[in-house]
């Protein structure tokens, strides 16, 4: 029997297994003036592209009750502004590279259909050029355009450029008045084709092949409208048999002086339906990133840029993509239909820290896609649903801004085994993974932070210590979870949404606490004061 005064000693040390058993702790440092770069607003881009239902039966629709007279599904619409998007890139994709654009403007009863054969679908044109841009002054995103690098023309190329940005007289810009657009688009941002690295890509070629057809395309499309920003297609096959890299050195040193982002494309997927190794893929996209950024500061610094600014990365394409990956979900009407959970909004939002992290080098990010295809807006002909992804992208996109911080964190770890980054990829081990995955930004005096919970069963209690300055006011916490790591919206049911969670009180201090809960994505937006 327990004599009576052991008693009190092991119930503490059972309570402190309990809370160990259910808890852990952290810390994270935040240092105002240790700063990263400038948060570029095109962090939160997207990525429109004729595939399966992102176009017709997504954001047009002509016909349906939903639509307006223009064939635009207002409740898409809706959803689409409130995304907050800055930046959207159309119109592939795959699709671009057999995609000839003066086959999309004009009367549409006259514009013909043609064979889609990226993707398998009868492409009928009834959406073009004009009417991306009037889509894109409606939700209030900048437009991206694409050009076709593969069955493409480098005169085509600057034919577009001239259709959308030339004012008035030559042949193309009379086009776009008569087709009742009497001022320029003036679309900045040109990528020069898509993944051309791939064999899967039409028309795809070598890194000498392409780096001389983009710099022609290049100087033709500069001569037409000099202020636009190029996008090289960097390497965006990560197969074993691929040299990814040789191709991007390539390409950079072809054309560094062309351009002033290089795009790179990553998909990850749970195909082995192991958490810890899937919520850990944002990390291979910064490992990526990091070493992409050693091979653009190489040739910045061999080459004579003159006082132009230094090239950056585009992350012109990124999500999880896996389930919708078989001969069936490739193809046709219902193309990369994926249904996302929360533990896919956890990895998006870990994109985004490392978009954010590596604010000084990425300057733009684009998810793929809008809706319907690898979505986070989901239609059917009655109606739409968000999806889990969907609410990660939208906190960022209205509140994160300003400089990035470099913060410092400190917490328990995990290691990971050797897995799959995507379809066909090598792969990769990571070992000491922090639980909390963070970024931190600072805009006139605001401080937001942005934290992943990898932990799928505990919460972790956190110091949060400012170095410079105290925390001042309140603090507001938004929260996105759900009841498990594979909880899934659907038509009707939300389950995975942004949760305002009562504000920390704070008055003056350089240190606050907050427990993150499990599998959680907390931004918590304050004061921090000197
Ligand atoms: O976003 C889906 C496809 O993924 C794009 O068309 C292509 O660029 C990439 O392989």
């Amino acid at each position: 029997m327990m004599k009576k005064g052991l008693k009190p000693i092991l119930l503490l040390a059972l309570i402190g297994l309990v809370l160990q058993a259910g808890s852990q702790n952290a810390r994270i440092k935040i240092d105002i003036e240790r700063k990263i770069g400038e948060v570029d607003k095109h962090l939160y881009g997207n990525f429109v592209e004729h595939l399966g239902r992102c176009v017709y039966g997504g954001i047009y629709e002509e016909g349906s009750t939903l639509s307006d007279d223009k064939g635009i599904r207002l409740d898409v619409l809706d959803a689409a502004k409130d995304l907050n998007v800055s930046i959207t890139r159309y119109p592939g994709g795959n699709f671009v590279s057999n995609y000839h654009w003066k086959d999309g403007i004009g009367p549409k009863d006259q514009r013909p259909p043609r064979m889609e054969l990226a993707w398998a679908r009868l492409e009928s044109n009834r959406f073009g050029t004009d009417e991306f841009v009037d889509y894109a002054k409606r939700i209030g995103t900048e437009p991206y355009f694409s050009v076709n690098m593969g069955t493409g023309t480098i005169e085509e190329a600057q034919q577009w450029v001239e259709y959308c940005n030339v004012k008035s007289g030559p042949y193309y810009a009379e086009l776009r008045k008569k087709n009742g657009n009497a001022e320029p688009f003036n679309i900045k941002y040109w990528s020069l084709g898509n993944e051309m690295d791939g064999f899967w890509q039409m028309g795809h070629l070598n890194a000498e092949d392409y780096s001389k057809k983009a710099r022609e395309a290049a100087k033709l499309m500069k001569l037409t409208s000099p202020d636009i920003k190029l996008i090289a297609a960097g390497s965006s096959n990560y197969r074993p048999e691929a040299d990814p890299n040789e191709w991007n050195a390539t390409v950079l040193h072809e054309l560094r002086d062309v351009i002033d982002y290089l795009a790179l494309h990553m998909y990850v997927g749970n195909t082995e339906n192991n958490y810890y190794d899937f919520i850990s893929t944002p990390r291979v996209l910064e490992e990526r990133t990091r070493v992409v950024k050693g091979m653009i500061d190489r040739e910045m610094q061999m080459a004579n840029r003159g006082n132009r600014p230094p090239i950056y990365i585009a992350w012109d394409e990124y999500n999880i993509w896996y389930r919708a990956r078989g001969e069936e979900t490739m193809a046709g009407t219902r193309a990369l239909e994926e249904h996302y959970n929360l533990e896919d909004a956890l990895v998006i939002t870990g994109f985004l820290n490392a978009f954010v992290r590596n604010a000084d080098i990425v300057k733009m990010a684009n998810m793929a896609q809008l809706v319907n295809v690898i979505a986070p807006i989901f239609t059917n002909e009655k109606g739409m649903f968000k999806q889990t992804i969907y609410y990660p992208l939208q906190l960022f996109a209205k509140n994160v801004r300003g400089t990035a911080l470099d913060v410092h964190v400190d917490c328990e770890t995990y290691n990971t085994d050797r897995f799959p980054i995507g379809l066909g990829e090598s792969t990769t081990q990571q070992t000491n993974v922090p639980y909390l995955d963070v970024s931190a930004t600072y805009n006139n005096g605001e401080l937001i932070l942005c934290v992943v919970n990898r932990n799928k069963d505990k919460s972790i209690t956190t110091d949060l210590i400012s170095q410079e300055g105290q925390f001042t006011g309140d603090v507001e916490v938004y929260e996105v979870n759900g009841p498990d790591i594979k909880s899934e919206n659907d038509f009707g049911k939300t389950a995975v949404q942004t949760v305002n969670k009562p504000a920390i009180k704070v008055t003056m201090a350089d240190k606050i606490t907050y427990s993150f809960p499990p599998h959680s994505f907390t931004m918590l937006k304050g004061k921090i004061l000197k």
